[in-house]
């Protein structure tokens, strides 16, 4: 099987989580769309690798499930927030088995992929891991930021798209940001989900993912999308925001 069988056999799956509203549509629509869009940032990023053939194909299809979870999450729960609701990534390792959809597959290889799929929404990669199962997750971890910064970015944005499944409820508060997680980020640490009050502060948290890259070519992809510089240009204008911006950048050109 190739692995445009593979991306049938999703599309399937998908198929299956038909809304009833448009606006209950329009999210499982979001989740494919990223989907595919993560399965060409991986391959982007094993190309950059120069992976080998046979651990190149696992990592694809680990990236072209690894939100497997997200449909019936929605379907269920009508949110995309695993703490309300499920950790998707347990739930599309469990789908992944029950639908049998890697069933053509060899062992290791399904293996890592249920792994990775399981594993690929935690807030780090566990460290002793078995070097392929250790490298699918960070190129998924990797596509995933890639994709998931532009449209965040297209609803984080005043103005922007509205839709309040993929903001969280967040409230809009154009003028304020949280200092604590200005801090994280000034020591060059992940800001949590947890410290989210407001739109800037999910902002912030989008920002942070640069200190949880993977590979040289995620980090020259951040530069070259601009990533750092327009979200910066929605925070509040302030001298410590900027300073912040320049120390992104410039870990971003070192690492
Ligand atoms: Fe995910």
């Amino acid at each position: 099987m190739g692995i445009e069988d593979f991306v049938q056999r999703f599309e399937d799956y998908v198929v299956g989580f038909v809304q009833e509203s448009a606006f209950d549509q329009k999210n499982i629509d979001l989740k494919r769309d990223h989907t595919l869009r993560v399965l060409e940032e991986a391959r982007r990023i094993i190309a950059s690798t120069g992976l080998p053939r046979d651990q190149a194909r696992p990592a694809e299809l680990a990236a072209l499930f690894h939100d497997l979870g997200r449909f019936p999450q929605f379907d269920m729960y009508k949110t995309f927030q695993d703490r309300r609701s499920v950790n998707h990534g347990l739930l599309g390792y469990r789908e992944l088995k029950k639908n049998d959809l890697l069933n053509s597959l060899g062992w290791p290889d399904k293996k890592w992929i249920l792994l990775t799929v399981l594993m690929h929404n935690r807030a780090k990669v566990p460290g002793g891991l078995p070097g392929p199962l250790d490298t699918m997750l960070r190129i998924v971890r990797d596509a995933d930021k890639l994709d998931v910064i532009s449209v965040l970015m297209a609803h984080l944005i005043t103005g922007g798209q509205n839709n309040s499944t993929v903001t969280l409820g967040l409230a809009d508060e154009p003028d304020r940001f949280s200092e604590q997680a200005l801090q994280q980020l000034r020591s060059r640490q992940m800001v949590r989900y947890e410290q989210m009050a407001r739109i800037n502060d999910f902002k912030l948290l989008l920002l942070s993912w640069i200190y949880d890259l993977n590979f040289a070519w995620t980090r020259q992809e951040f530069l070259r999308r601009e990533y750092v510089s327009r979200i910066v240009e929605t925070l509040p204008r302030s001298q410590e925001i900027r300073a912040l911006e320049q120390q992104l950048l410039a870990d971003l050109m070192s690492a």
